[in-house]
């Protein structure tokens, strides 16, 4: 098998406006985080979100440790989250000195299992962090309920869901701050980079301080706040506004691979596919995820070798925050056991989703994962 053969988990599509936009950067020496790139993807992403502030970052993990910073999560608060999520949401209200709370996933959605959620509560929670997983999102009114009625913030992590809505309202227009990814996986990709959103101008004001290193207007390098230099680059704002262009084609070709793949791979014994729908969204398939039954006496590793050896690329899911070792040391989380996110974690692996996937590609992919799990 030659390279050209293996199927990448992931490849981008950037045959739009990209290279032109990314030109006119260069002619004109605009390649820093100053340049009008930056400015009308912020307004056109957040327009499209349908908030009133944009506010873009370097990457998605700075985009979350910003917001948590802005909304003043400090020592000793409690902060109700998904433990079936990526480490990025985790790093900042640890290092803050506040403290994660964990909710075990919906065994159909793999999302936050918000029905857990109220039962974590104590007087010293102060927010709860939604994670919208592998494109399909949580169950939102529930949960902006359980917040109102115990006057908690709300952050959604909208990384994965990029053109997505819950009951027809856009991801990332939930609670009082959102946060988006745009690495090379994401629907709308900038290589790297990220972006917070919300409708409170304060809020932002202090989101673009914290990126900015927290300068001041008069007193430019004398500090009140520690701030981090989180900038996106014109050049990254010229990739961005070319994939926005294209984000509503974007989520037709994803949502399309999901049939695609869901149609071949119906059928195959112990193997859950990914939902297509629920009462109140359709699955935009950031990734296409398999869970093995753990009946079948394979797991994720081994399938996922296998299926290397025949030329697909894949990914585990992610490993539960009550798991990692680096989370576990500081002594969080001792005794705790989340079954569904751990057995998701054992068993779950994503098969080859990105933006530039063939027919041809999906067709060799789907036919070597019926092979294997068969
Ligand atoms: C849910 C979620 N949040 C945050 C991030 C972090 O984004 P980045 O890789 O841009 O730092 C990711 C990245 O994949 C993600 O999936």
């Amino acid at each position: 098998m030659s390279q050209d053969d293996f199927v990448p988990v992931n490849e981008p599509l950037l045959d739009g406006n990209e290279k032109k936009y990314l030109a006119e950067c260069i002619d004109t020496g605009w390649i820093s985080s100053e340049g009008p790139f930056i400015k009308q993807f912020e307004e056109k992403f957040s327009a499209y979100v349908d908030r009133r502030q944009g506010v873009s970052v370097c990457n998605g993990t700075a985009a979350l440790d910003a917001a948590i910073e802005a909304l003043g999560i400090g020592p000793g608060d409690e902060v109700i989250m998904p433990t079936f999520t990526i480490i990025s949401c985790v790093g900042q209200i640890v290092r803050a000195g506040a403290i994660p709370v964990l909710v075990d996933s919906d065994p159909d959605t793999w999302n936050m299992n918000v029905s857990q959620v109220e039962a974590k509560i104590t007087s010293r929670t102060k927010a709860i962090m939604v994670v919208h997983i592998f494109g399909l999102p949580t169950d939102m009114d529930p949960l902006l309920g359980i917040a109102s009625r115990h006057e908690l913030k709300v952050l959604e992590d909208a990384a994965e869901v990029h053109g997505q809505a819950y009951n027809g309202k856009p991801c990332g227009s939930f609670g009082d701050i959102s946060t988006f990814s745009f690495y090379a996986n994401k629907h709308v990709t900038t290589g790297e980079g990220g972006m917070i959103m919300t409708d409170d101008d304060q809020l932002a004001e202090d989101c673009r301080s914290l990126r900015n290193l927290c300068f001041q207007p008069q007193k430019r390098f004398v500090h009140e706040r520690l701030g981090w230099n989180m900038r996106m680059t014109n050049l990254q704002g010229a990739l961005g506004l070319a994939q926005l262009e294209r984000l509503d084609e974007f989520v037709a070709r994803k949502r399309r691979m999901g049939q695609y793949y869901t149609e071949r791979l119906t059928g195959l014994p112990g193997v859950q596919l990914p939902l297509a729908r629920t009462d109140y969204a359709e699955n935009v398939y950031w990734v296409y995820g398999l869970v093995l039954d753990q009946s079948r006496g394979i797991q994720a590793e081994e399938a996922m070798k296998l299926l290397a050896s025949k030329g697909i690329g894949t990914r585990p899911f992610f490993h539960p925050m009550h798991q990692q070792p680096v989370l576990k040391k500081m002594g969080l989380f001792e005794g705790e056991s989340y079954p569904v996110a751990e057995r998701m974690s054992r068993q779950g692996f994503y098969i080859p989703s990105g933006m530039a996937l063939t027919d041809e590609q999906m067709d060799r992919t789907a036919e070597a994962v019926r092979q294997v799990l068969a």
